[in-house]
């Protein structure tokens, strides 16, 4: 009996990270109905494309190491996703929930970016170097999706839901003090000598 290898521990990865581009995958359809921005929805379709891809280049990583095709369940995913459904729940304006949908969608590009990340490191220590190749493909996609929706939030969406939230407000923050918290941290502690 020997103990698990990092090779073991690479294949468990690659079957959790193979269930998470599943889920992810039955999961962007709902976001795009949800959203309101047609940039918005374009890009989540556009990305539903992009992971299905992703779905059967994790096999074609399977074959290069002669393992094969299997997901094991991924908890980690299944939480974000949970959260994210959550949201689609809540009663927010378009805007808002706009900018909801982009923040949950966010925190699944770095979850998947933190993923690929350790298997393209894993992959090429080991010498997998038709593995890493395609994995890092993969983190590209990643990285380039969440960009993506960084800029779309910070292109108006995120403005429009601020501004739909402090509507009598010039630009700038100058907001009237709602809880005695906020009041408290807005005044100056006094100095004393
Ligand atoms: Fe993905
Ligand atoms: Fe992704």
């Amino acid at each position: 009996m020997t103990d698990g290898t990092l090779h073991d521990a690479f294949v468990d990865e690659l079957r959790d990270t193979y269930d998470a581009e599943k889920q992810i995958a039955k999961a962007l359809p709902k976001m795009m109905k949800a959203a309101s921005s047609p940039e918005l929805r374009t890009a989540f379709e556009a990305h539903l494309q992009e992971t299905r891809g992703q779905v059967e280049r994790l096999e074609e990583v399977f074959a290069s190491i002669e393992e094969k095709v299997r997901g094991k369940h991924c908890d980690g995913m299944e939480g974000i996703i949970e959260e994210g459904k959550s949201v689609m729940e809540e009663d927010f304006g378009d805007t808002t929930m706009d900018a909801c949908l982009i923040a949950a969608a966010q925190r699944v590009e770095h979850y998947e970016m933190a993923a690929y990340g350790t298997l393209v490191a894993w992959a090429r220590v080991m010498g997998h170097t038709d593995a890493a190749d395609l994995l890092q493909q993969t983190l590209d996609e990643e990285k380039s999706a969440d960009q993506k929706l960084s800029s779309l939030a910070e292109s108006g969406i995120n403005q429009d839901a601020a501004d739909a939230a402090h509507p009598d407000e010039d630009e700038g923050y100058a907001p009237a003090p709602k809880s005695r918290s906020k009041a408290v941290a807005a005044k100056k502690p006094a100095r004393r000598r």
